[in-house]
């Protein structure tokens, strides 16, 4: 059965645009078999500081000296978050765009798991993604609308798709697909619009 990671970023939930579309995706996919659905919400997950004995651990880990005993527990917390990264088959995201960029929750997960040997390995031949098996769908939503060209265009300001689609090549991720529902703050009707035709995109790439 395919295993999806479905990361959920925003806390909006029903009214969120990003999961909306996210979720006609997995609807979709699960209209053509049955999925194995792990959702992480990064608003309600306990999601360990990344400071203190876990921040030890990484440099530790680095300099290969052996972990003490609670650099190890804060370790096995984040290889846990990790695990769940490397037993999907496909990541999924609904992430909105915050001040260009990615809510802080989403930050602090990525800032937890992408870890030397939990995401990726590091050795004298450079950097390598563990994540060559997984593909990823990011539903990437936005307030105002992204036109090239013009002063706001996702050359000038997207720290959101860009970022994203950065960090799972980092990790390995070789077929990315991005949807954008933008004008989520240009009025209702612009709004419910943007998210019927991204969720049509969504469909689509399910089937
Ligand atoms: C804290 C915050 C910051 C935001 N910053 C931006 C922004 O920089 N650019 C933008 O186009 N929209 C911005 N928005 C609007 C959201 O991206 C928009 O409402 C989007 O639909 C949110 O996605 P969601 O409905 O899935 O939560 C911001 C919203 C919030 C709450």
């Amino acid at each position: 059965m395919k295993r999806i990671l479905y990361i959920q970023a925003s806390p909006r939930g029903a009214r969120s645009a990003s999961e909306r579309v996210a979720q006609s995706y997995i609807d979709a996919l699960r209209a053509k078999g049955a999925i194995d659905l792990d959702v992480l919400d990064v608003w309600t997950e306990d999601l360990p500081a990344f400071d203190g004995a876990a921040l030890e651990a990484k440099y530790a880990g680095l300099a290969g000296t052996p972990l003490n005993a609670a650099q190890k527990a804060a370790w096995a917390a984040i290889d846990a978050l990790g695990a769940r990264f490397r037993a999907a088959d496909e990541i999924v995201m609904s992430v909105p765009m915050w001040n260009f960029g990615v809510p802080y929750r989403l930050k602090h997960l990525i800032d937890l798991v992408t870890q030397k040997d939990v995401t990726f390995t590091f050795d004298a031949n450079g950097f390598g993604g563990m994540l060559r098996r997984q593909r990823a769908v990011i539903v990437c939503a936005r307030g105002l609308e992204y036109v090239d060209g013009t002063p706001i265009s996702e050359e000038n300001l997207d720290y959101q798709k860009a970022y994203l689609m950065s960090w799972l090549s980092f990790l390995g991720v070789g077929e990315i697909k991005a949807i954008t529902v933008e004008k989520g703050l240009l009025g209702a009707e612009a709004r419910e619009t943007a998210i019927a035709e991204a969720a049509a995109l969504a469909r689509d790439l399910a089937a």
